[in-house]
């Protein structure tokens, strides 16, 4: 079966496991070159041991390096370093004298008397006692010698030759060059290089299932609870429609209740005229009282086209201070007041998108309602900025000098149909609730300790998109 990578934790599988990879290969081949130096250079440090312990043994002296052409010290030297031929991988073994000039090989016919090294540096530095080793990559095209075949890879260790006499500090008298074949060397390395790619890929497996399954888990419990919020929001719009519904089936049922009372009113009326046909002036009163519920009805349709009519509204750019003087001078002329409105001009302007025409109908509702509640004393109306929720916004505030609202009351102000009043409609406070609420804003009722009540409209400066 094909592996599909498709899902978040596969992909997050995938990435990983390549990016796992990378670093396995990535990490054998920067450790590799480390790995293979100190190796060898372990390896250079023994040879200089091995080769100072037979040149101690064999007594080899400065004289002997410098009559190397004598047959007694060139037997010498073939005795001591003639061993190291046996050291598996050995390919060629060159003396150098303190001149750089080769005086003994185990090629001695080709190479001695010349100056044959690839590496002088190493040579000199080997020449001031340190122990040299360096690894001969493939491409570098070495030879032995010059009628020699090329060498596809070598190890070269220059080690420093010391004398050995008494009461005088040991001198270098000559270095020995060491080429070996590194079949030997690359095969430790390889061994060494599985080992450390089995280590870091089994770590980083090991690694890549936990944070698999790690991920996994938290993307599934993801997957669970989106799938458990789409769901709660489903609910939710349904519980919020049944809400609408109910709240719409209340409204209705509301206004079915006020047009039902003047209207068997109507019918009662009627039917008493028809009884009483002969006479006339009977006749006119009861036509006058079917009239009077024919306008109460009237009214009530009214009210609620209001209603409608503040779902429709034009935002544009109003100065509310202007709004409100608009608003007190329309007050001023349709309903009857004993004293005019106090208020006192704002410090300042405020322009504010909204609707003018509903924020006008709002204010006029809570003006008259206050007007109603204490018809012999004045109303006072104020505009001030205010926050509310950490937004910026105004508050237009219409204050009374009235009885104040009761605490059952309180809760039912901004119901529609409710109402105290013996010819309200108790649409007033909803239809301005509603207006607010459209402009991001709302209507607040608090009674005052000194007495009276306060409505105001509060409304954001920034309106929610
Ligand atoms: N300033 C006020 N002081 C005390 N009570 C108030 C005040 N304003 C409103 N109320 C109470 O809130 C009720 C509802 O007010 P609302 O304006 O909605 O309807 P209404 O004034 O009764 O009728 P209308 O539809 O004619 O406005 C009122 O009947 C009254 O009991
Ligand atoms: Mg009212």
């Amino acid at each position: 079966m094909m592996f599909k990578v498709t899902t978040p934790p596969r992909i997050f599988g995938a990435i990983s496991l390549l990016v796992i990879a990378a670093v396995v290969v990535g990490t054998g081949l920067i450790e590799a070159p480390f790995f293979r130096q100190s190796i060898i250079d372990r390896e250079a440090a023994i040879v200089r041991d091995m080769v100072n312990a037979l040149a101690a043994q064999h007594g080899i002296s400065a004289e002997d390096m410098e009559h190397h052409a004598e047959p007694k010290a060139a037997r010498k030297l073939d005795e001591t370093f003639g061993l190291l031929r046996k050291l598996p991988g050995t390919e060629r073994i060159k003396i150098f004298n303190r001149d750089n000039v080769i005086i003994w090989s185990d090629d001695y016919s080709r190479l001695v008397g010349t100056r044959r090294t690839t590496h002088l540096e190493r040579l000199t530095r080997a020449m001031h006692g340190e122990v040299q080793a360096v690894f001969n990559t493939v491409g570098k095209d070495l030879r032995l010698d010059e009628q020699g075949p090329p060498m596809p890879q070598s190890i070269e260790s220059y080690v420093p030759i010391l004398t050995h006499e008494a009461d005088s500090p040991a001198t270098v008298i000559g270095v020995l060059a060491l080429y070996r074949d590194p079949q030997d060397l690359n095969r430790t390395i390889r061994q060494g290089m599985y080992l450390l790619w089995m280590f870091t890929g089994g770590t980083g497996l090991i690694l890549f299932f936990a944070l698999y399954k790690v991920f996994d888990l938290v993307y599934s419990r993801q997957q669970t609870a989106e799938s458990k919020f789409s769901k709660l929001t489903v609910e939710h719009e349904r519980i919020v429609q049944i809400e609408k519904m109910s709240a719409m089936g209340e409204l209705v049922g509301e206004i079915a209740h006020q047009l039902n009372n003047p209207l068997v009113g109507v019918i009662n009326l009627t039917q008493l005229a028809e009884r009483q046909v002969s006479d006339p002036q009977r006749v006119s009163e009861l036509l006058a009282e079917v009239r009077k519920a024919g306008t109460e009805c009237r009214a009530i349709v009214q009210r609620i086209l209001r209603i409608n009519q503040a779902s429709r509204s034009t935002i544009q750019q109003t100065d509310i201070g202007e709004l409100v003087q608009d608003t007190i001078a329309f007050c001023q002329h349709s309903v009857a007041l004993k004293h005019s409105v106090d208020y006192p001009k704002p410090g300042r302007k405020h322009v504010l998108d909204v609707d003018p025409v509903l924020i006008r109908q709002a204010l006029f509702n809570l003006i008259h309602n206050a007007v109603l509640a204490a018809p012999d004393k004045q109303v006072r109306v104020s505009l001030a900025e205010a926050q509310r929720d950490s937004a910026q916004g105004v508050l237009l505030s219409v204050t009374d000098a009235g009885p104040g609202f009761s605490r059952e009351t309180a809760g039912k102000l901004f119901k529609p149909f409710f109402t105290t009043r013996a010819n309200g409609t108790g649409l007033g406070l909803s239809v301005a609730q509603h207006i607010a609420m459209k402009h991001g804003g709302v209507v607040l009722a608090e009674n005052l300790v000194a007495g009276g009540a306060r409505f105001s409209i509060w409304l954001p400066k920034m309106m929610k998109p």
